[in-house]
């Protein structure tokens, strides 16, 4: 069967993720997180004295970029997928709140996308690929057979953030995680480089009163539709 290339894009805690990881097992393809690349490189210039007052060294960082080595590796620990800095095991270190608040310092820079770009699309070079992101239907995949975009109340997004955060231990409040939202969907849909925007061929799907069943039935059902269309070609 002809193996296609699957785009999803979105905002920050649109339930990208858990769609991608649905559709990629259910169809044997390979998952990438794009968002978990920005996220690595972001602890690097935290944990690389880059940031200092709030503030990026961007020189500093534009130095450093070559040195710096995002890739996936399977973790034998939990038996699944991970991100790897420059051979570290970063996974969990990455999904902290303090990482998502240093991220927007990061993804604005063109020279950094311009690098994860290239990684992602070497990526799906093979197809049979579920790429989610805010840039993946746009400008890393912009002939992919499927592209989603993905909504969700802003209410609604936080919520599922809080609890998830809460879950992994974390003390955060809701305003926190709410006002983290609120700045990362501020950043995304309005910096120079590569803004999240909805392509114009993606589907959108408001998430928001569906259950994650739901939405993955809704999304299979579109890409099985574009892989009979694909198989006949
Ligand atoms: O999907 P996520 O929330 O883990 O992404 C983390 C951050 O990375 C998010 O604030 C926006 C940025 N990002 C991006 O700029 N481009 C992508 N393709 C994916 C994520």
């Amino acid at each position: 069967m002809n193996r296609i290339t699957i785009a999803i894009d979105g905002f920050s805690s649109c339930g990208k993720s858990t769609l991608a990881k649905q559709l990629a097992q259910h169809l044997g393809y390979v998952y990438i997180d794009s968002g978990a690349m920005y996220r690595a490189v972001a602890l690097f210039v935290m944990e690389n004295g880059l940031v200092v007052d709030g503030r990026l060294d961007e020189d500093g960082l534009l130095g450093e970029l070559d040195g710096i080595d995002i890739r996936f590796q399977h973790d034998p620990m939990t038996d699944k997928s991970a991100t790897y800095l420059n051979g570290r095991n970063v996974e969990q270190e990455i999904r902290t709140l303090e990482v998502s608040n240093h991220v927007t310092l990061v993804s604005p820079v063109p020279e950094v996308r311009a690098k994860l770009v290239k990684l992602q699309q070497a990526f799906g070079r093979e197809k049979g690929v579920v790429m989610d992101g805010r840039d993946i239907g746009t400008v890393v995949f912009p002939d992919a057979e499927v592209k989603l975009y993905m909504t969700a109340r802003p209410e609604v997004r936080a919520q599922r953030r809080f609890h998830e955060l809460r879950l992994k231990g974390s003390d955060v409040s809701f305003a926190e995680v709410e006002a983290n939202i609120h700045q990362r969907d501020l950043d995304d849909t309005t910096r120079k480089a590569d803004p999240l925007t909805k392509a114009a061929d993606a589907i959108e799907i408001d998430n928001s009163d569906i259950t994650a069943e739901q939405q993955f039935r809704k999304a299979l059902d579109i890409v099985l539709g574009v892989l009979a269309q694909v198989g006949q070609e």
